[in-house]
Formats: structure tokens, C-alpha cells, sequence
């Protein structure tokens, strides 16, 4: 272990909370093939990660933390863990996971979201103070409010739709739409900066095993609306783009931000890992 600011962190053994969500999977995935000890942590879906071990543990329940600590002697942390509708889990029981982690003396790398900001100000870095407008944006901005104050040390890593090969729910309700199995309209006022799931995980990775501290930016460098989104995807995946409906969201008193725009510049600048811009990992290859 390393004191704030000092050298880099020896990280054998690293727990990963979530390890059966998107993120999680692969995060596990990459810690695994990158030598470390890896245990995922699951709530309702065991799955199966061939070489990792694996272990139920529930946010909202101390006890549960204190054992998978105990039983894992983790040397890191990395909490991908939520669930958007409940606050006992993205707030309580990420906080719970911190003070648990910090007691034990692992490295913490938390993952937040740009749901923290309003959209107001449409670009924010990393020293922007966080203004949320939903109750999910609320809790992460809770969490990470209540982390950065009694351990400075984590890493509180931000970041944006995740996007993989096809395996994220916004890529499959962009099928959905596509194939006529669901309506909606994909906004063309909804901005964001899309990350692909695997630069991400990278970053996360790269981040553990550093002596960075504090809030990291983690998003794609393209800034675009859902519907380029839904043409995006359409195009490398072959999908009809006709059947993707585009709109407007302003007026229609749909909850949640606007335009948030992550700037990723300062991080990005300390990493090796390329955070892509959603124009580049989507474009198909022909
Ligand atoms: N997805 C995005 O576009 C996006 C955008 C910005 C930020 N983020 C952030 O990125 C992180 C990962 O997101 P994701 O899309 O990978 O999420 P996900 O696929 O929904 O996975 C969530 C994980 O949290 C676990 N979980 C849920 N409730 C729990 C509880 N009470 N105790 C312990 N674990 C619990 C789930 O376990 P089971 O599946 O086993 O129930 C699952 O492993 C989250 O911090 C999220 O806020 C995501």
C-alpha cells in the first residue's frame, strides 16, 4: 500500500464489486487476464467468469462487506456496484463499501457518473461541483461527497453511457427500436460523451494500480446525441435507421439532464489508455 500522493501501489488481489454488470464483467475480464487475483462480487446473478472466483455480497448489508473483505484480503477495491433506483445501494451501500474498504487498508476506485450534473453548464471537468436533478444523480453525488471526505485516497472515476460490442442496454434498445419490437424516439438535445466499455475498464484498471487520487474524468472525447447514437450503432450492426425516430427532449418533461458534456482532457493526459470517442469505436469496419 502507498500513502496519498507517493509511489504507485503494489496490487496483487483485487476485488470487484458488481462484477456481474456490464462493467463488472469486464473489468474481471481484464484484471483476470492481466495477471491479478481477481474475486467478483454478485447480488442476483451469479453468472460465470471461467477462472474467477466468484461471491454474493449485498450493498445494504455490512455484515456482507466485512466478510468478502475478510475472506478476499483484497488489496483494491473497485466498487462498480449500483442499482439506479436505489439509494441504499448507490448511496448507502457505496459509502458502507468505503468505510469497509478504508478500515481494511484497500485501495478504493469508485465509479460515478455524469448524472451528477444538471446540464446547466454543459461541459464539466473534473474540478466542477457536482448539481443533480434525479434522485440516481443525487445518490452517486452523495457517495462520492461522502468517500472523497473520509478517504482522500480513492479514486472517484466519472464517466459516461457505457457502450460495448453490443452487450449494453443502450445497444440493445437501439436493436429494440430498430427491429419494431419498441417504440420510442431517440432525442437529438440529449448529449453525452459515450465510453466503450472495454477503454473504460483499461482506464479503471490503469487507475488501481497508480497513485492517482481523487475525481478522474473517464468518457468518450465525442460529444453526441442519442439519436447519432442510435445511427451509429445502426450502421456498424446493419440495423433498418429508418425505424430510428428522432426528436426533440426539451419540453417533453423527461427527467434528467440535457447536454453533459465530460471533459476527460485531464485525466486523459496521465493515462496510457486511449479513452475513444464513440465516432471512432463505432465505426463500422468495412
Ligand atoms: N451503464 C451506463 O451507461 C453508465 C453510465 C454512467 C455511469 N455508470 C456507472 O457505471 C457503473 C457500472 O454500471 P453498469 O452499467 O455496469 O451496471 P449494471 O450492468 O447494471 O451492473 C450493476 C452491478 O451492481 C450489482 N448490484 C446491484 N445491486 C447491488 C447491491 N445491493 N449490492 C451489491 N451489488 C449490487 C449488480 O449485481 P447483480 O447483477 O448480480 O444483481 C451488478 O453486478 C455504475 O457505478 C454506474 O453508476 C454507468
Amino acid at each position: 500500500m502507498a500513502p496519498h500522493g507517493s509511489v504507485t501501489w503494489r496490487i496483487v488481489n483485487i476485488l470487484i464489486v458488481g462484477g456481474s454488470g456490464f462493467l463488472g464483467r469486464e473489468l474481471t475480464r481484464q484484471a483476470w487476464a492481466a495477471g491479478h487475483a481477481v474475486t467478483a462480487t454478485f447480488a442476483t446473478r451469479a453468472g460465470d467468469i471461467p477462472g474467477v472466483r466468484r461471491l454474493p455480497m449485498d450493498l445494504r448489508h455490512s455484515a456482507e462487506i466485512a466478510a468478502a473483505l475478510a475472506e478476499t484480503q483484497p488489496d483494491a477495491v473497485i466498487n462498480a456496484a449500483y442499482r439506479k433506483t436505489d439509494w441504499a445501494t448507490t448511496a448507502d451501500g457505496a459509502i458502507r463499501l468505503a468505510l469497509a474498504a478504508t478500515q481494511h487498508g484497500s485501495r478504493l476506485v469508485h465509479v460515478s457518473s455524469d448524472a451528477v450534473f444538471s446540464g446547466a453548464d454543459v461541459h464539466y471537468d473534473e474540478s466542477a461541483t457536482p448539481d443533480p436533478i434525479t434522485p440516481y444523480g443525487a445518490a452517486k453525488a452523495a457517495a462520492e461527497t461522502a468517500i472523497r471526505l473520509f478517504a482522500p485516497t480513492t479514486v472517484i472515476a466519472r464517466t459516461s453511457l457505457i457502450i460495448g460490442d453490443g452487450g449494453s442496454v443502450h445497444e440493445a434498445f437501439i436493436h429494440e427500436l430498430a427491429a419494431g419490437r419498441r417504440r420510442g424516439v431517440l432525442f437529438t438535445d440529449e448529449i453525452r460523451c459515450p465510453v466503450h466499455v472495454a477503454d473504460l475498464a483499461r482506464a479503471l484498471l490503469e487507475l488501481t494500480v497508480s497513485d492517482h487520487t481523487g475525481v478522474c474524468h473517464l468518457a468518450g472525447s465525442d460529444a453526441i446525441s442519442r439519436h447519432e447514437l442510435g445511427l451509429l450503432v445502426a450502421d456498424r450492426d446493419e440495423l433498418d435507421a429508418a425505424m430510428l425516430t428522432a426528436g426533440s427532449r426539451a419540453g417533453t418533461g423527461s427527467p434528467g439532464a440535457l447536454d453533459v458534456r465530460l471533459d476527460s482532457t485531464r485525466t486523459q493526459r496521465t493515462l496510457r489508455t486511449t479513452l475513444r470517442g464513440a465516432r471512432d469505436f463505432l465505426r463500422r469496419e468495412r
